[in-house]
């Protein structure tokens, strides 16, 4: 069993979810100081009435060295009212604000990283011995704490392999009125190149409008997975 996933992300016109690689997504403001998504986002996080929000180590990582944002936060420095779970799977981060934090590793870990964890009581999700998460094994023990409802939030990565999963079951993109460009910015979907065309995920459009800042939305629901 695994809760509902919901991923939810702001991305330029061109899918871009941040300025450059390890670039804060809080840059967009620079050159859009009005941004409308962080709003849109925190909206439809209420609205699907989450119990978590997912996010992947190298977006933290990047978010806690912005001065504006520290862990457990939104895009404008807001706390996070749900509980953040985040998947640190090589234990690469250094925690600091602990409050509704869950860390996802793998049990194979580095003694250091686990110790931290223990010392700081951080509440952890033990998933897989082998060289990544077991991220199915990490939603299952989710949803047996009594998660059913889970946003997931980025990065580009964590997203690829969700969505290559099959565990995505929605997907709301608000797009910021900024073109970005670049060869290996992160996108809201990366993951190895298709091998056949039959692996694009078909969605189903379930709605779709203006949001504030001149950005758009774009709700879907995720139909298929032929792979
Ligand atoms: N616009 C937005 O809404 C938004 C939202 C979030 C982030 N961002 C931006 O996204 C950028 C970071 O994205 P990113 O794609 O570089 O990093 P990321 O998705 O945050 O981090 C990569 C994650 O994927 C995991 N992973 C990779 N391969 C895996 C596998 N085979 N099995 C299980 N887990 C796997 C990694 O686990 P390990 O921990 O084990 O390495 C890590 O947690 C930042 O610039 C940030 O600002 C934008």
């Amino acid at each position: 069993m695994r809760p509902t996933v919901l991923m939810i992300m702001s991305a330029s016109v061109d899918g871009r979810i941040t300025t450059g690689p390890g670039r804060n997504v809080d840059e967009w403001s620079v050159r859009w100081p009005d941004r409308g998504a962080p709003q849109l986002l925190r909206t439809w996080l209420d609205r699907w009435g989450v119990d978590g929000v997912m996010s992947g180590s190298e977006s933290v990582l990047i978010w806690s060295a912005h001065p504006a944002a520290a862990g457990a936060a939104d895009h404008q420095g807001e706390p996070w009212p749900w509980p953040y779970i985040v998947f640190d799977g090589r234990g690469r981060i250094t925690w600091g604000q602990t409050a509704g934090l869950i860390v996802v590793t793998r049990a194979n870990v580095a003694n250091a990283y686990r110790e931290q964890l223990g010392r700081q009581g951080i509440d952890t999700v033990w998933a897989g011995t082998g060289e990544h998460i077991d991220v199915g094994g990490a939603l299952d023990q989710l949803y047996r704490r009594g998660f059913r409802r889970l946003a997931l939030n980025g990065g580009g990565r964590l997203n690829g392999v969700f969505l290559r999963t099959g565990w995505v079951d929605e997907l709301l993109v608000a797009w910021e009125p900024v073109l970005v460009g670049g060869e290996t910015t992160p996108t809201i979907y990366d993951a190895a190149d298709l091998a056949s065309p039959t692996s694009m995920i078909a969605l189903e459009r379930l709605g779709a409008g203006p949001g504030p800042g001149g950005s758009v939305w774009g709700h879907y629901h995720v139909l298929d997975h032929q792979h």
